[in-house]
């Protein structure tokens, strides 16, 4: 018998690995391995979330209207150059459907987020990889490695899982170096994390790119970092009108749930939770980073809500052998933080900043584990 066969391709995606937990019986456990909010949701999306309940019969509003003018009124642009995705994931994916097929490439850095690569093998495309400079994006670098066939590109600004950022300036040198027929996609999952005034989440990029009548630039941000609300899927991407129209040629009709909307809405609302959350992970980053470097650990310098931690002493073996170890001893005590092993980082450790309590079981096992 013959069995239905996947496109070439799709058998050598290895799947994405979501960062670890495991409960057990009376150990108290954190989850430091998925970058998420350090204070859980906004508890106004959560009022706003299970107020939907009575109508969950109806479908929702296929457009995302409501949410769409809500992220237009917030972050003063045009509700009709955004689309709503289940998680930037789900953006991401679609543009990879849209722009990329065998035969392409798409460009991303070395230790850039893996989603990208997943989304393009997923059409039949291959990725290419630039050489980061000091773990961050180097633009000449990623300049120097397009090739004739790359048709997208992909920098996340902040990165996951280096935590690093390039200033606005250099994103524009960027996309003044790419071919116009290349698009740029500017992943900004972590900027509401940032204070930095040479920082552009992409917004000014594509706000050019609309005036210019040049269709390269598309912006893609989450609610599952500072917003809290990781379990409920929900992203959103902002571009020049033919991208938008591509993208909603292709999404599925209802891809944002009812209770979604709502919580959407009520989380870009709650603002004072954000800037709460922007604050607390302001001083844990850098108390965690401090304590961690006391320890004999380097820390790639963070904008995120995690930290990038290489291990101590030793040739890349030992010191990969040490984050696996370290890996392990802080799962058996209930907490977890993730290997990037997969990321070519295997000397490292990626922690996220999580609540006081969090960190300071994180910390306390890592003192006695290095002790
Ligand atoms: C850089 C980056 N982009 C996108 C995502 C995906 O976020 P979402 O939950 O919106 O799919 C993540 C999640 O970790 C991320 O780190």
């Amino acid at each position: 018998m013959t069995a239905p066969t996947p496109r070439p391709g799709i058998l050598d995606i290895i799947a994405y690995a979501p960062g670890k937990v495991a409960v057990r019986d009376g150990v108290t456990t954190y989850k430091l391995s998925s970058n998420e909010s350090a204070l859980g949701p906004s508890p106004k999306a959560v009022a706003a979330f299970e107020a939907a309940g009575p109508d969950l019969h109806i479908y929702p509003d296929g457009s995302a209207r409501a949410l769409r003018e809500k992220l237009g009124d917030h972050n003063d642009i045009p509700a009709d150059h955004i689309v709503c995705g289940a998680g930037s994931d789900e953006l991401l994916q679609l543009i990879c459907k849209a722009y990329l097929g065998p035969g392409d490439t798409a460009l991303q850095t070395d230790h850039g987020f893996a989603v990208y690569h997943l989304a393009a093998m997923s059409c039949g495309a291959t990725m290419l990889y630039a050489p980061e400079k000091d773990h961050k994006t180097d633009v000449d670098a990623l300049l120097a490695a397009v090739e004739d066939s790359t048709k997208v590109v992909f920098v996340a600004n902040p990165n996951n899982p280096t935590g690093t950022v390039v200033p606005a300036s250099e994103l524009q040198r960027l996309r003044e170096g790419l071919r116009e027929d290349i698009l740029l996609v500017v992943d900004a999952a972590y900027s509401e994390y940032m204070d930095d005034p040479a920082y552009d989440d992409g917004r000014a990029m594509v706000q050019d790119a609309i005036a210019s009548g040049a269709d390269n630039v598309v912006m893609t941000r989450t609610f599952s970092k500072i917003y809290g609300l990781g379990g409920l899927r929900l992203g959103w991407a902002y571009a020049p009108a033919p991208i938008i129209d591509v993208m909603n040629r292709i999404r599925g009709p209802f891809n944002i749930s009812s209770a979604a909307i709502v919580a959407g809405v009520a989380a870009v609302e709650d603002q004072d939770f954000v800037v709460q959350n922007r604050e607390h992970n302001r001083q844990e980053l850098a108390r965690v980073g401090q304590r961690l470097g006391g320890l004999g650990f380097e820390i790639v310098p963070s904008t995120c809500n995690f930290l990038l931690v290489k291990m101590r002493g030793g040739d890349v073996e030992a010191r990969s052998t040490e984050a696996k170890k370290l890996c392990a001893y802080l799962a058996e005590r209930g907490v977890f933080v993730r290997e990037v092993a997969e990321y070519r980082l295997p000397e490292f450790l990626r922690i996220s900043i999580g609540s006081l309590e969090a960190n300071d079981a994180m910390l306390a096992i890592v003192e006695e584990f290095v002790s």
